[in-house]
């Protein structure tokens, strides 16, 4: 799907999530991949990597590659991390020309609209990745944990000068039809700016999938395939921890 959030309204991404609420997640992950390919591990792939705030955290162990489609969701990964390298490329068919020792892949597979593109990048993290090396992507939505017309509201306040700024991101997900394999994302941000109220509106196709799909493909794509159920803010989350055979 293709997102305000990712274009003309990318500026508001930093105030959408602090990068301390990434630690949780970030160092479980840090921890799950010393632990299964071993203190050697040095190169991460970072793919969908958006504003680069697991990176934030994943930079204190690895040398952090990072790779999105969004050149100004890119913009702000290089600014909260100058430290790591940072390219543009679409990560259902990227071929950078190196391996790594891990691969992340976070909600960027939520973008993924039919089980072929979710095939796509598991095969690109399959060829970035060493032998023994492993992935980690996190199935943070599927038809098993779907609530219809979830919404949630959160709010941020930023300084500028003098001026403050207040956004309030408004999100909801809507599914017309259970039997495809998408869901309908809907977003409102409600801009103070000044004393002056700007409401915009952003809208996609977001991929819906059974956790039999996600385990189905990662298989098929040849992986050896661990899954653990993790726990961050009060909410579960199916955890692929997938070996690539050496
Ligand atoms: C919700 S953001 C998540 C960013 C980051 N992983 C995080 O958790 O903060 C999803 C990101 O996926 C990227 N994305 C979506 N489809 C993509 C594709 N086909 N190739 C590369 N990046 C993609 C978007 O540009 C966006 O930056």
């Amino acid at each position: 799907m293709s997102l305000r959030l990712y274009q003309d309204l990318a500026w508001l991404w930093p105030l959408w999530g602090d990068v301390s609420d990434y630690e949780a997640e970030s160092l479980a992950i840090v921890d799950d991949i010393k632990l299964h390919v071993g203190p050697t591990a040095t190169r991460l792939l970072d793919m969908g990597c958006g504003g680069g705030k697991n990176d934030a955290w994943f930079k204190r162990h690895f040398e952090v590659t990072g790779i999105d489609l969004s050149e100004a969701m890119l913009s702000h990964a290089r600014a909260l991390n100058p430290e790591c390298r940072y390219l543009q490329a679409d990560i259902r068919d990227a071929a950078l020309g190196c391996t790594f020792d891990a691969v992340f892949v976070n909600d960027a597979l939520l973008h993924m609209t039919s089980a072929a593109d979710l095939a796509a990048v598991f095969e690109t993290a399959f060829r970035h990745l060493e032998p023994h090396g492993v992935m980690i992507c996190v199935a943070e939505i599927t038809k098993e944990s779907f609530v219809q017309d979830r919404t949630e509201v959160s709010v941020a306040t930023t300084h500028e000068g003098a001026a403050a700024q207040h956004v309030t991101f408004i999100e909801n997900h809507h599914d017309p039809d259970p039997a495809d394999d998408t869901f309908e994302w809907t977003a409102v941000y409600l801009i103070r700016q000044d004393g002056r109220l700007k409401v915009e509106h952003d809208a996609g196709t977001a991929g819906l999938f059974d956790l039999p799909t996600w385990r189905r493909t990662l298989q098929q794509t040849g992986f050896n395939t661990l899954e653990v159920m993790r726990r961050f803010d009060g909410e579960d989350y199916p955890t692929f921890i997938n070996l690539k055979p050496g």
